[in-house]
């Protein structure tokens, strides 16, 4: 039989889960353990990045790997693990920093963003970042990662590296493709509709365990447009808060977006968002309640990173060795 190809992906828990984690990540992630390997991970190394309180970390930490459960992640089908339980992370995050360059991580715009964000903090670890989201992807030799737009440059980044690295010492990693998901799945905020739904702006995100009330009023103040038209219509140039509404209400309802204009059309903008908050509630609400119940049953949570862990040293420390042996270390 052929092997099935692998998939690899990973979230930082430094904040809350929200709707366009789901919508354009996770519940897309969640369809494809059938068809491929699949890893995903709670990024927490990378989180200490930027200064966190130890308690919320771990406590978020728990959370999300309750949340990715909820969304559809079985993890008797994908392999679920927290970073830091995998110590081949820094071990090949090491390796990799004296196989990325100066010059190349100075060129990443989320380190250039981050240090002007927190000008007080600007460590070594928020700029060699890139290379332990190489050693994270390589580890478990992956023939596509998902991500966002924003860390596509990471992606590419893990790339170069694989082709300098492999140029020195033979086939040892294999060339990962980044796997970004369609515009449709791309999920913007809804008090901005020109920037990604984020959890730094609040009023604009959705958060997958937020109440159905605070969900629904959120939604009744979403920024729609001003144009005259007042119609509900896909453009998202001269529309971008009704398109971006249009979007999330075609994912959760599975509906296209001529059925949509259909459904709303000679009506306001008002009834269109009202719509759309009470698809979304009906959405998340069993996300919500299961991922409640399973963050109270701590055996079973730490069962699933256990054996997450485990499964994922055994694929990362056969990639790590190889590594060792290639660049000149002594075998134990
Ligand atoms: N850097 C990613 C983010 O901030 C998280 C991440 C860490 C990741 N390691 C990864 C994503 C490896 C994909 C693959 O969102």
């Amino acid at each position: 039989m052929e092997e099935k190809k692998v998939m690899l992906s990973g979230i930082q828990p430094s904040g809350d889960l929200h709707l366009g984690n789901y919508l354009g990540a996770i519940k897309n992630w969640g369809a494809r353990a059938e068809e491929f390997e699949c890893f995903y991970f709670m990024a927490d190394m990378h989180t200490i990045t930027v200064r966190q309180n130890p308690a919320d970390l771990r406590r978020r930490t728990l959370e999300q790997l309750a949340q990715y459960i909820a969304c559809g992640l079985d993890p008797e089908k994908n392999t679920l693990f927290i970073q830091s339980h995998v110590s081949a992370h820094a071990q090949l995050g090491w390796v990799l920093n004296c196989y990325t360059m100066f010059g190349e991580l100075s060129r990443m715009t989320q380190f250039k963003d981050k240090s002007a964000k927190h000008k007080d903090n600007i460590n070594g670890g928020l700029f060699t970042y890139p290379s332990l989201m190489a050693a994270d992807i390589l580890l478990y030799q992956p023939d596509f990662v998902p991500v966002g737009e924003d860390q596509k440059q990471h992606v590419e980044l893990t790339r170069n590296i694989v082709q300098r690295f492999n140029g020195i010492y033979g086939d040892v990693f294999k060339m990962p493709q980044p796997y970004i998901p369609k515009a449709g799945a791309r999920i913007m905020g809804l008090t901005a509709p020109e920037a990604k739904m984020s959890k730094s702006v609040p009023e604009g995100c959705v958060f997958l365990m937020e109440k159905p009330e605070d969900i629904a009023r959120k939604f009744k103040r979403a920024v729609t447009d001003s144009d005259t038209e007042r119609c509900v219509h896909f453009d998202p140039e001269r529309k971008p808060g009704v398109s971006n509404l249009m979007n999330i209400y075609c994912a959760v309802t599975g509906k296209d977006r001529q059925a949509v204009e259909a459904e709303f059309s000679g009506q306001g903008y008002g009834a269109f968002k009202t719509a759309v908050g009470d698809a979304v509630v009906e959405t998340l609400r069993p996300i919500r309640e299961e991922a409640a119940r399973i963050l109270a049953d701590k055996a079973y949570l730490e069962k699933v990173y256990t054996e997450g862990a485990q499964k994922a040293s055994y694929v990362a420390n056969k990639t790590l060795r190889k590594v060792y042996k290639k660049i000149g270390f002594v075998a134990r």
